[in-house]
Parts: C-alpha cells; structure tokens; sequence
C-alpha cells in the first residue's frame, strides 16, 4: 500500500518534471540539455514524495501538489549541481552519471543551476491552489533556498572545509540542517500548506521535518564513508579527503549512528497523533536513515 503510493508519486513527478523542463529541441540546445541531464537522469525523488505524502495526510488532490513537487525538486537538483562545481566540492559523478560541468561546461553549468532555480518558482506560480496559497508557497521555498537556508548551509560548509576545524555538535547540527534540512523542512511544509493543515499540525509536522532532514545528512555523511560508488552513484571518500565537516568526521562512526537512532525516535514521536495515515511518511523517516545511496 505504501509501496504503491510512493510508486506512483515517482512516476507522477517524474512525468511533470519533463514536461515543466524547457524542451532539448529548442534553443539554447545546450543550455536545456544540462538542464534535463541534471534533473532527469536519476534521483530518489525523496523531497517531491515528501511534499505529497505530507498532503496525503490531509487528502489534498495530488494535481495540486505536483507545482510544489517540482519546484523542490528542481531547488534540489539545481543545489547539487552548484555543489559539484570544482569552485565547491569538485564532484564528477552524481547520479551514476558525469556531473553536469562534466558532461558540459562550467559555465554552462552555472546557467542550468540558476536556470532550475528560477524554473522552480515559475513551477509554483502555475500551481492550481489559491493565490494566497500560491504565496505562501514561494515564501516558503524562497525563504529554504536562500542565505537563511541551503545557500547559507553551504556557505557555513564551505568555511568549515579544509582547515582543522573547531566546530561544536551544535554547530554542525546547524550547518547540516540549513544545507539539507531546510529544504526537506520547506517540501513537508508546502505539502502541509496545500492540504490546508493548521498551525499545530504544522508544526508538528515541522517536529518531523526538521529530525528528518538532519538525519538525511547524517546518513548522507556516512555513506561517504561506507558506501561504494556504484550504488550510491556518486564518489565516495569525498568528504575524508577534502576535510569537510561531518559527523563521522566530529563524533565517530557509533556515535554518528546513535544520533541516527535518536533523530529516528523523533520522527516517530512527531507522527504519533496523526496515526495511520502518517505510514507513508513513516517509511520516508525510515528510509532516509537506513538508506543505502
Ligand atoms: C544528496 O541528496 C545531497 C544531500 C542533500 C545529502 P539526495 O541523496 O536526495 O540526492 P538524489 O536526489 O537522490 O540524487
Ligand atoms: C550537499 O551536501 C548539500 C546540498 C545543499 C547540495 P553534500 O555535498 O554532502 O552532498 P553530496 O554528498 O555531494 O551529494
Ligand atoms: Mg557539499
Ligand atoms: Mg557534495
Ligand atoms: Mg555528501
């Protein structure tokens, strides 16, 4: 039952992702290629399912969903493609594929990244809700996107990267749930806004999200170390050999994975008084800790 949902959630982001990309016939070619390269060639669609099993729980009509689905998606995608760039993290796979600078060009690169960007709020505008939802929306994307959010996540992870560094939990905890965390805050709040939730569900939800998206990166941290490039898709060891900032890194593996267990019973607290129909997020907070890539 939840398998089918998260199923056909896939294939209904996946469909609405090609038709919102700029079509590769038309010019600039290139440009629309990386475009499509960078959003269509894998992913684990995590933050579009996000966005629809959060308005699954208030039975929101899932066309009404999909302008939030994309537009986290194309953020997310647009983040990674940034966060290859040889000025960041020099990245050459993702998604078992050459990264997008690879395949193309740097420059080019950077267009696409900010082309997806803008792609994303285009996205939400066209959604069928109310205006005063619409708004509410591209607040909520605008605000998880920008320096108070992932970009400032990144800029935290880039001053930590390389030298020695002096970070606390706490600070690494704040880095990761600006970088990752937002952005999953962001995707459970629009599904959460679309289905109409009120306040303390919102912000139970929030509870939820905000376990979730540090856990993600956590698991993201230890996959680095664990995980092989076949089955995550991208090159491991990275975060070692640049020395980033991360929880294997700071605490240690046990240590790392008793935090996993902790942001686990977190999520479960959160979701307990919305009962049953909170399985399918259940199973994303799950997933997102046991995760293999
Ligand atoms: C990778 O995100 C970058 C992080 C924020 C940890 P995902 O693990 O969701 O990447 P895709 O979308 O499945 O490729
Ligand atoms: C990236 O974190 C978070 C983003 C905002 C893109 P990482 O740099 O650890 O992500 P990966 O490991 O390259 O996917
Ligand atoms: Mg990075
Ligand atoms: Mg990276
Ligand atoms: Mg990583």
């Amino acid at each position: 039952m939840v398998e089918a949902s998260m199923e056909s959630w896939r294939a209904r982001v996946d469909a609405a992702l090609a038709v919102a990309l700029p079509s590769p016939d038309t010019s600039p070619q290139r440009l629309h290629a990386a475009m499509r390269h960078a959003v269509l060639l894998g992913g684990k669609r995590m933050r579009p399912m996000l966005v629809y099993a959060t308005g699954a729980l208030f039975d929101a009509d899932a066309a009404r969903l999909d302008g939030a689905a994309v537009a986290v998606e194309l953020i997310h995608a647009y983040s990674l493609v940034h966060d290859d760039l040889p000025a960041m993290d020099d990245d050459a796979l993702r998604r078992g594929q050459p990264t997008v600078h690879v395949a193309f060009d740097d420059a080019t690169a950077i267009l696409a990244g900010d082309a997806l960007q803008s792609l994303a709020f285009q996205a939400l505008s066209l959604a069928p809700v109310e205006p005063v939802v619409a708004v509410q929306l591209m607040r909520t994307l605008a605000e998880a996107a920008g320096a108070g959010g992932m970009c400032g996540g990144q800029a935290l992870d880039l001053d930590a990267t390389g030298a020695a560094t002096t970070l606390t939990v706490a600070d690494l905890e704040r880095l990761h749930s600006l970088k990752t965390g937002a952005l999953i805050r962001a995707a459970v709040r629009m599904g959460a806004l679309v289905g109409g939730a009120d306040e303390a569900r919102l912000a139970l939800l929030d509870r939820y999200a905000a376990a979730l998206g540090l856990a993600f990166q956590v698991r993201d941290d230890i996959l680095d170390v664990e995980g092989d490039s076949a089955t995550l898709g991208k090159t491991p060891g990275k975060d070692a050999a640049q020395s980033k900032a991360t929880f294997p890194g700071l605490l240690g593996m046990t240590e790392a994975r008793a935090r996993l267990d902790e942001l686990g019973h977190a999520m479960t607290d959160a979701l307990a008084s919305f009962g049953e129909r909170a399985a399918p997020l259940a199973a994303l907070g799950e997933y997102a800790i046991r995760r293999a890539n």
